[in-house]
Parts: structure tokens; sequence; C-alpha cells
């Protein structure tokens, strides 16, 4: 069976990005493949963070990914700071890193960038991420197209690991998906849609509400024109929205173009923030049940006393091949 690594970060509101790039894979795959889904808040305070909403936000991250349909019986959630193993090996494949690799980083440059002060934890963050993927002999990283430049690096440090010290670590491949795998900002489909952008009509998040969907999505930007039709150069925002469509509703852009033609924008961001709306709708309602039920911190806990078990067989035959006294 093959294995599955992936990870969302406990900051901000997860949106429609996260869950079209990345979180809606992990449900198919968890059916098909040995699954280990994170919690990475080691990754999240790579940027300052207030630890009563840091805490929050775990929870909330992990019941989001037992609400869009992630069973605890069929995978391992966990988060990431209750194995330790990932900071330890993080700081191992930090000294097998070259400073010129992770400069290179283009997430590093763009939040650095006009920055007097960034922690060093957000320049090595790309190696945490391989120690994750990296601990887990993993097969398969489900992400969206934002993450593959890090996927490279960490196929890179255990091919580099592997020639220096013997063959130990499993090399991954990116599962990076057709369409769905990079959501364009609704205010500005020039941009990424992002948890960290300050105008709130940049994304959807999975906890908005169907009204509060239907403005963003009235308001979403498109174009001059009134032609429903997936052109991403010439009309990035209606392509964008087309995108969601798509992925929201199984059909072609093809298709859904055909639907409306002759009819303008309207009917079709009608139709979109209410198809929209009808997934969340569900999803709302399981994590609602979810909280009540008060259930969440045990499978996390049943969930890193598995996962350390797999993170500490990788580690020790690491540490043994590296020289460390085990
Ligand atoms: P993050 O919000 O950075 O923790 O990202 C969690 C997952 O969502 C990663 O796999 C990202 O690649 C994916 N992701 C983030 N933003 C987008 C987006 N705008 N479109 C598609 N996938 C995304
Ligand atoms: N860096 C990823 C992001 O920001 C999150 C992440 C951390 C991750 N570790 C990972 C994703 C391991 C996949 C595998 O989206």
């Amino acid at each position: 069976m093959k294995r599955v690594f992936s990870g969302v970060q406990p900051s901000g509101e997860l949106h429609i990005g996260n869950y079209l790039g990345a979180i809606r894979q992990f449900v198919q795959l968890q059916d098909q493949a040995d699954c280990f889904f994170c919690v990475v808040n080691l990754h999240a305070v790579t940027v300052p963070q207030d630890p009563a909403v840091l805490r929050q936000k775990t929870l909330e991250v992990a019941t989001l990914y037992l609400a869009v349909g992630i069973d605890p019986l069929k995978a391992t959630v966990f988060v990431q700071s209750e194995v330790p193993a990932h900071a330890e090996l993080a700081w191992m494949l930090q000294c097998l890193t070259y400073y010129g690799e992770l400069s290179r980083m283009t997430q590093f440059k763009d939040k650095s960038i006009g920055k007097q002060n960034f922690s060093v934890g957000l320049f090595t963050y790309p190696t945490l991420m391989a120690a994750d993927i990296l601990l887990y002999q993993t097969d398969i990283v489900p992400v969206g197209q934002d993450q593959k430049q890090h996927l490279e690096l960490a196929r890179d440090l255990a091919q580099r690991f592997n020639q220096r010290y013997g063959p130990i670590l499993r090399v991954p491949e990116p599962m990076i998906g057709e369409v769905g795998a990079k959501i364009m900002a609704l205010d500005d489909p020039g941009k990424k849609m992002s948890k960290s952008a300050d105008n709130i009509n940049n994304r959807i998040n999975l906890m908005d509400d169907a009204k509060t969907v239907q403005k963003k999505i009235a308001r979403a930007v498109t174009d001059s024109g009134n032609e429903v039709r997936y052109d991403p150069e010439y009309k990035p925002g209606v392509s964008n929205l087309m995108s969601i469509y798509s992925t929201f509703s199984g059909e072609s852009v093809a298709t859904i173009a055909s639907r409306y033609t002759g009819q303008g924008y309207g009917a079709f961001k009608g139709d979109l923030a209410e198809l929209i709306n009808r997934e969340l709708g569900v999803i709302q309602k399981r994590y609602q049940e979810l909280k009540a039920s008060g259930t969440v911190e045990e499978i996390l806990s049943q969930g890193a006393t598995k996962a350390r078990q797999v993170a500490e067989e990788t580690l020790q035959q690491v540490k043994e091949k590296m020289g460390f006294i085990v």
C-alpha cells in the first residue's frame, strides 16, 4: 500500500483554495493508501502567532479535516508538534540543505520581501516540510501548485541523504490536480487565493455562511464582457470562477460554457454560489456536530501515537547512518 502524507497550516481560515487544491484529494486517497494528514503548527510559527489563537486554529483545522470526510479509522490525523521527530529530522536535513537552495524558494521570497525582520524559521521552513514528508517514507504528497518547489527540495534531500549515507529515505512524488491546484483570488485573478491576504473578498472560507458566499461571488472580479468562456489569459477572472465551478460540480469547463451561452455573468455567478453553498453546508453541519461531540482531541492523541511510531523508526535509521549514538 502506498504511503501518503500532507499538511495544512493552522493559520488564518481555511478557504476553498485549500479545499479544492489539497484537502478534497485527501478524502479520496484515504481509501487507496495509508494516509497521514498533519496539522503543521511548527510551520505556522515561522511568522508570529498569538498562542491562544494558534491553539484554537489547530483544533479547527483538525476538525475541518474530519468534517470534509477524513475518517480516523482509515487515515492518521495528528498535530505536528506532538511528534518530536519532525523537529529532530529537520535539524539533520538543515545540515544537508544549501543556503542557495533555500534562497531560491519563491514562497520565502514572497513572504520576506520588503520585511526587515523575518525569522530564520521562515527561511528553513522548506527543510522542515521535507522532514515531515521523509519521516513517513512517503510515496505521494497531495498539494496545491504553490508547493511544487518545496516538494522538489524534499526529493533532492532524500536523494542527497541516500547518496551520502545509504538508501534509507523514500523519494516522494507530488500529486498536483489538473483543475483546482491553483485557485486565484476573487478580487484579483492575478494572485492566488490566500489565507493571509488583507482583503476578505480575496477568498471564500470553508466556514463562510451562504449569504457571505453569495456576496463574495457577486463581487468577484470578471471583465467588461458578458461571455462565460474559459480563457485564462484574456478572461482570468471568469476562467477562475469556471475552474471553481468545474471542481465543485465535476463538469468540464466546456460543458459549463455551453450551459451559460447567451446568459451573461449574473446567472452563472448565482448558480456558482449555490453550488459552493451546497457543499460547504454539508461540511459546516458536520463541523458543528464534531465540535459538539468533543471527540477531536482524543482522535488527535491516538493519531499522534501512531505517527510517533512510524516517525521514530525512520529517525532511528537516520541517526544510525549519520553516526549518532543510538
Ligand atoms: P496552506 O494554506 O499554505 O497551509 O496550504 C494548504 C494546502 O492548500 C497546500 O497543499 C497548498 O498548496 C494548498 N493551497 C493553498 N492555497 C491554494 C490555492 N489558492 N489554490 C489551490 N491550492 C491551494
Ligand atoms: N508548506 C505547506 C503549505 O504551506 C504545508 C506543509 C507543511 C505540507 N508540511 C507539509 C504540505 C508536508 C505537504 C507535506 O501549504
